[in-house]
C-alpha cells in the first residue's frame, strides 16, 4: 500500500490533517522533530521522529515507507521571530525544504502539497484576495513561503513534480471531539489568546488599534476551520491524481470577523467575560485580510463544514476548556 508523509504531523494542522486522511482510509504517517509539535498530536498514528534537513534519513523514509506523496506542513511559523532571526526561517522553510523536495527526487517521490500562505500576498490591493493577487511579502515569514512556491513551479516544470500549494488565510478551531487542537508556545493566533484571556490564563491580551478602517475600527481577519482545510488537502491530493495541473488555491472562509467579534464571539460561547486592553496599533498590521477562494470551491469542489464563527470557536473552546495546559493536561 502506498503511504503519505504528512511532514510536521505532529504540529497543530499536519495533525488534523494526519487524522482525516487515516478517517477516510488513507495509508498515512508523521514525520515529525517535535520542535514544536506533540507526540499525542499524532493520535497513535505511526510518528516518525527526525529533521527533514537530514536528506540521506528522509530519503531511507520515503523508500522504506513507500511515500508516493509528501504532504509538507513543517516549517517555522512566526511572523515576528522571522524578522528578528530571518537566518532561521530561511533554513528551516527553504533550505530544510529544497532538502525535501531533492530526497524526493532521489526516491522518486512526486507528489506534493504544499503549506502557503495568504502572507505571500503582503499589503492587500483588492477587497477580498484572490490568487492572482500580487505576491509582495512584508517580512521574512510570507518571503521563505513565496520562495518554496518559486521552487515547486520550476521543479514541477523542469522534474515532473506535481503540486497543489495552499495558501491558507487563519488556521482555526480544533476537532469537534475535543482530542486534538492547538498548543502553540507562545502562542500568537488570536482565537486561543482570546480563550486563554476568558479563562484567566492570558492576562495580558492586548487589541492592537481601534483606529482602522473597519466598522468598529479593529482589524479584520479571515478565518478556516482546521478541518476544513485539511478536507482541501485531501482534495487537492486527488485533484493531483486525476492529472490536474500544479497550482495554488487561497484557502479562506471569504467572511471576515473583527477583533471585537471574534471577542464577543468568544465570550458567548464561553459563557464569559474576556478582560483585554486596547493599544495602540502594531506595525505591518493591514485593516482587513480576506481570501477569496472561489478557485478551490470550481476546481477542487470544496465547501466548507464548519464556516461559521461560532462553529469554529466552539470547537476551539472544547479543547482548550478540556485541555487548559494543551497537549500537557
Ligand atoms: N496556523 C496558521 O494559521 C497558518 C496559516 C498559514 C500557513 N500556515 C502554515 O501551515 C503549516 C503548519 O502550521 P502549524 O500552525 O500547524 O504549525 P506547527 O508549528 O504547529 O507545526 C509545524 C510542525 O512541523 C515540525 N517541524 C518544523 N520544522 C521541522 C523540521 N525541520 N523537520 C521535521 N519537523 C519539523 C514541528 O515540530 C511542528 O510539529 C506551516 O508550514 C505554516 O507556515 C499556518
Amino acid at each position: 500500500m502506498s503511504t503519505i508523509l504528512v511532514a510536521g504531523g505532529a504540529g497543530y494542522i499536519g495533525s488534523h490533517c494526519l487524522w482525516l486522511l487515516r478517517q477516510r482510509g488513507y495509508h498515512a504517517i508523521a514525520f515529525d522533530n517535535l520542535s514544536e509539535g506533540h507526540r499525542a498530536a499524532v493520535l497513535g498514528a505511526p510518528l516518525i521522529e527526525g529533521d527533514l534537513a537530514d536528506r540521506a534519513f528522509v530519503v531511507k523514509t520515503l523508500r522504506e515507507q513507500k511515500v508516493d506523496a509528501v504532504f509538507h506542513f513543517a516549517a517555522s511559523c512566526y511572523v515576528g521571530e522571522s524578522v528578528t532571526d530571518p537566518a532561521k526561517y530561511y533554513a528551516n522553510n527553504v533550505a530544510t525544504t529544497l532538502t525535501l523536495l531533492e530526497a524526493m527526487r532521489e526516491a522518486g517521490v512526486k507528489t506534493f502539497i504544499f503549506s502557503s500562505t495568504c502572507a505571500t500576498y503582503g499589503e492587500p490591493v483588492q477587497d477580498r484576495m484572490d490568487e492572482s493577487h500580487p505576491q509582495q511579502p512584508i517580512n521574512p515569514y510570507g518571503w521563505t513561503k513565496l520562495m518554496v512556491e518559486r521552487m515547486l513551479a520550476d521543479y514541477s516544470r523542469a522534474y515532473g513534480f506535481q503540486y497543489v500549494a495552499l495558501r491558507y488565510f487563519n488556521a482555526a478551531g480544533a476537532h469537534p471531539d475535543g482530542t486534538i487542537g492547538e498548543d502553540h508556545d507562545p502562542e500568537t493566533h488570536l482565537i486561543p489568546l482570546v480563550i486563554r484571556a476568558g479563562q484567566g490564563l492570558n492576562p495580558n491580551l492586548k487589541v492592537f488599534g481601534d483606529d482602522y478602517p473597519t466598522p468598529d475600527g479593529t482589524c479584520i481577519r479571515d478565518y478556516i476551520h482546521i478541518l476544513d482545510l485539511a478536507e482541501a488537502h485531501l482534495l487537492g491530493l486527488e485533484y493531483l491524481r486525476k492529472g490536474g495541473p500544479s497550482t495554488a488555491f487561497n484557502l479562506g472562509n471569504g467572511a471576515g470577523y473583527s477583533v471585537l467579534e471574534v471577542i464577543r464571539a468568544c465570550e458567548k460561547v464561553m459563557g464569559k467575560k474576556v478582560p483585554y486592553q486596547m493599544v495602540g496599533r502594531r506595525a505591518g498590521d493591514p485593516a482587513r485580510l480576506v481570501g477569496d477562494a472561489r478557485k478551490a470551491h470550481s476546481t477542487l469542489g470544496w465547501t466548507q463544514r464548519f464556516g461559521d464563527l461560532s462553529t469554529i470557536i466552539q470547537s476551539a473552546w472544547k479543547w482548550h476548556e478540556s485541555h487548559p495546559r494543551g497537549f500537557d493536561g
